[in-house]
């Protein structure tokens, strides 16, 4: 572990720029999120068309995801590289963890659809009934997962310890980032729910 840090340039910007851009996508998007559901910030921008309001987030997080990937590679390419990560069985295990990460990511967006998987709940867009096939019966949350374990991949590719530290973040900043949205979804839920059950009584 110890070694680990020593091959970890702490001096280069590129890294800590890196560091901020993983932090400020989750925080951004529920910041975001909170205020369109509780005073619909976006939904007015687009002149009360939520639909509109939700593409121009999905937008604007996607941008921001790849310009979050950029940074990482862009901090990771002057990172010292650690002769232990350049064991040979460690190319195929990332070459599987990227491959297992997008198919996480990618199956999960195509089971939601566009406003299903960029926080449509939040602008009243709700699902009609929660998708529980392939991938989200393999994980809860298979875009935070598939995400972080494409980060993990890219470490590991080019044998960075930097790169191993900077998917540590990623995973914490995801963690905090379900600690806010996953009980603020299921209420907006369990209130349609509740809604429609007392429709049901009249
Ligand atoms: C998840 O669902 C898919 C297809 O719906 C199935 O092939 C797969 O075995 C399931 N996985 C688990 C872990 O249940």
């Amino acid at each position: 572990m110890a070694s680990l840090l020593q091959y970890i340039n702490f001096d280069d910007p590129a890294l800590w720029i890196s560091a901020v851009s993983i932090i400020f996508n989750p925080t951004f998007w529920n910041i975001t999120a909170r205020q369109e559901y509780h005073n619909k910030v976006l939904t007015r921008l687009f002149n009360g068309n939520a639909y509109y309001g939700c593409y121009a987030l999905a937008v604007t997080i996607f941008s921001l995801g790849i310009i979050r990937d950029l940074l990482y590679e862009r901090a990771l390419r002057t990172q010292p590289t650690h002769p232990a990560l350049l064991h040979p069985l460690l190319k195929p295990l990332a070459a599987a963890l990227f491959t297992s990460g997008n198919v996480l990511v990618l199956s999960s967006m195509w089971a939601l659809g566009v406003t299903g998987t960029y926080l449509g709940d939040y602008f009243g867009i709700l699902m009609d009934t929660m998708v529980t096939g392939f991938p989200f019966n393999v994980t809860k949350s298979p875009m935070y997962w598939g995400s972080t374990m494409s980060f993990l991949a890219s470490a590991l590719w080019f044998g960075k310890p930097a790169g191993l530290a900077l998917t540590g973040l990623v995973y914490a900043a995801y963690w905090v980032a379900l600690k806010f949205e996953d009980p603020f979804t299921a209420e907006i839920y369990a209130k349609r729910e509740r809604a429609r059950a007392a429709g049901k009584k009249n």
